[in-house]
């Protein structure tokens, strides 16, 4: 296995995510554990893109969402569904992108200093919840349309490669 992500950070956006993402698919494997596919694929985000100051994800144990496996400061241990953009996203099914964390209402403030945010719901290959991929930036409107397309693309790998049921 490789472990090793390499990404130019002279590429645009689009030319990141096309690199990182054929990086990802071989660095996870359905043989591994799903907390060690869930952590690497948090560090490969991390490492890739600097406007990131927190990714992780939170998985839903059937009633709420529990802080899983993640890069940044510490978190809250638990978002209840509905609440935070977590929790919409979850509860919508839905990625939702947040320019201005001050301006959602009910935004859960894990670090003070976040300023924007998107979370990208994930479902099991019989399309009920998993759980969320959220990533924080310190800058307002880090992420845009094409982080959507290509966070999603990475979630639905884990739908189909990495989740087992
Ligand atoms: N801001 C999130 C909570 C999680 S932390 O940002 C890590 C929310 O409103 O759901």
């Amino acid at each position: 296995m490789n472990e090793t992500i390499l990404v130019d950070k002279n590429l645009s956006l689009e030319e990141k995510y096309e690199n990182l993402i054929p990086q990802i698919k071989n660095l996870l494997s359905p043989s591994d554990n799903l907390i060690t596919n869930l952590a690497n694929c948090t560090a490969t985000l991390k490492q890739t893109f600097e406007k990131i100051s927190w990714v992780g994800f939170y998985i839903f144990d059937g009633k709420e969402l529990y802080l899983g496996p993640f890069q940044g400061k510490v978190a809250c241990n638990i978002i209840q569904i509905g609440k935070g953009v977590c929790g919409a996203a979850a509860q919508q099914r839905k990625t939702i992108i947040v320019p201005d964390v001050n301006k959602f209402p009910g935004h859960i403030f894990c670090d003070a200093d976040s300023k924007s945010e998107i979370v990208v719901p994930i479902f099991h290959k019989d399309n009920s919840l998993f759980g969320v991929l959220d990533l924080d930036s310190y800058e307002y409107d880090s992420f845009n349309e094409t982080d959507k397309k290509y966070l999603e693309e990475i979630c639905k790998f884990l739908t189909s490669e990495i989740i087992n049921s």
